[in-house]
């Protein structure tokens, strides 16, 4: 079965053809960092009109790359929230279209399962239960799952979002938008044992704080006007990675868990992937790291995720409507 995928929640614009949520035929994505770039951030409204204008052509491109024509797509899914709701809409509209024009499926598809099923497009075998480190601009969260569509919120954030932690430094150090990659590039060439940044929350379970950090970055460039940027980069990342990673192998080790798994933007972040894959091993069980690309917002893993979906609950009413505050559903 092929399915269409479609992500607009955020500032990428992307569309991906994905048969049975294994093989992907095409994922393409338009980023529209050059226009948010200047205002530090994604403006929601600037958001919402690149996604208009670069839809149609990301769609087209997605088809052709994956060779078909349209009558051969067997369902649409596209991300519903959580999101920009103006964003959301401008995808959520174009794929029922989409699916009344080609007189197949709709599929509504959570943003935060679909970063979850990117790991299971390129390990469809991956045994569960699984720890799923969930890492992105907006969320933290370290989710058992049990299942498909069988998940426990183990903890999250009580403040900022890791990856929203990376972009508030990597602006406060004049280091440019989006702040992850910026911070993971400049931190190789300084030491990460350089400043000894908090680690915060360490007692809690699995609650993260990472507000704290920002200030003490702050401050310590204030107290050190010389410091080097590269060393403050290199620490930050090193707190940010050890507190992710120790509550992460917490958490595999009390249930039990046959894999852990890395979600989400920051799951992109280099030092991040090497303390995982280590920390994997040398607890004996299966480290799963989707490849970079499909860490960051991409559509093919809408496209799986809404392949679950319908084999789980058949198509979704097509008057499903974009919900920015969409949670991950979740057993009791
Ligand atoms: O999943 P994502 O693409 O969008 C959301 O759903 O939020 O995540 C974007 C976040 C941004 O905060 C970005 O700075 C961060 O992921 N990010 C990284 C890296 N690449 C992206 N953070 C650290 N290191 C990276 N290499
Ligand atoms: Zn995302």
């Amino acid at each position: 079965m092929r399915i269409l995928g479609i992500e607009t929640s955020c500032d990428e614009t992307a569309a991906a053809v994905v048969t049975d949520a294994r093989d992907v035929l095409s994922s393409v994505v338009s980023s529209q960092v050059d226009l948010h770039a200047r205002y530090g951030g994604v403006v929601p409204e600037i958001a919402s009109r690149a996604h208009v204008e670069l839809l149609t052509p990301v769609v087209a491109q997605a088809l052709v790359e994956a060779g078909l024509d349209d009558d051969h797509v067997d369902a649409v899914g596209a991300t519903v929230g959580p999101g920009l709701v103006g964003a959301l809409l401008v995808g959520v509209s174009a794929a029922k279209a989409l699916s009344l024009v080609w007189d197949v499926p709709f599929v509504a598809v959570n943003h935060l399962e679909a970063h979850l099923y990117a790991a299971f497009l390129e390990e469809p075998e991956l045994e569960l239960p699984v720890v799923v480190l969930l890492v992105s601009g907006g969320h933290t969260m370290l989710v058992l799952m049990e299942d498909h569509g069988r998940y426990r919120l183990l903890g999250s954030t009580i403040d900022d979002a890791a990856g929203e932690a990376f972009d508030k430094v990597a602006r406060y150090l004049g280091l440019g938008y989006p702040g992850g990659p910026a911070i993971d590039h400049l931190a190789m060439s300084g030491d990460p044992e350089a400043i000894a940044f908090p680690r915060a929350m360490l007692d809690d379970e699995y609650r993260f704080s990472f507000s704290g950090l920002k200030t003490a970055v702050v401050n310590h460039v204030r107290r050190n006007p010389d410091v080097s940027t590269a060393d403050v980069a290199a620490s930050f990342q090193q707190a940010v990675v050890d507190v992710l990673v120790l509550k992460t192998r917490r958490a595999v080790a009390e249930h039990g868990a046959k894999g852990l798994v890395l979600a989400g933007g920051v799951a992109a972040n280099s030092q991040l992937r090497e303390a995982a894959l280590d920390a994997a091993m040398a607890d004996g069980v299966h480290p799963f790291l989707p490849s970079r690309s499909m860490c960051t917002d991409n559509a093919a893993m809408v496209a799986a995720a809404a392949w679950w979906n319908l084999q789980r609950y058949g198509p979704s009413p097509l008057d499903t409507g974009a919900d920015p505050n969409l949670r991950l559903t979740l057993v009791d």
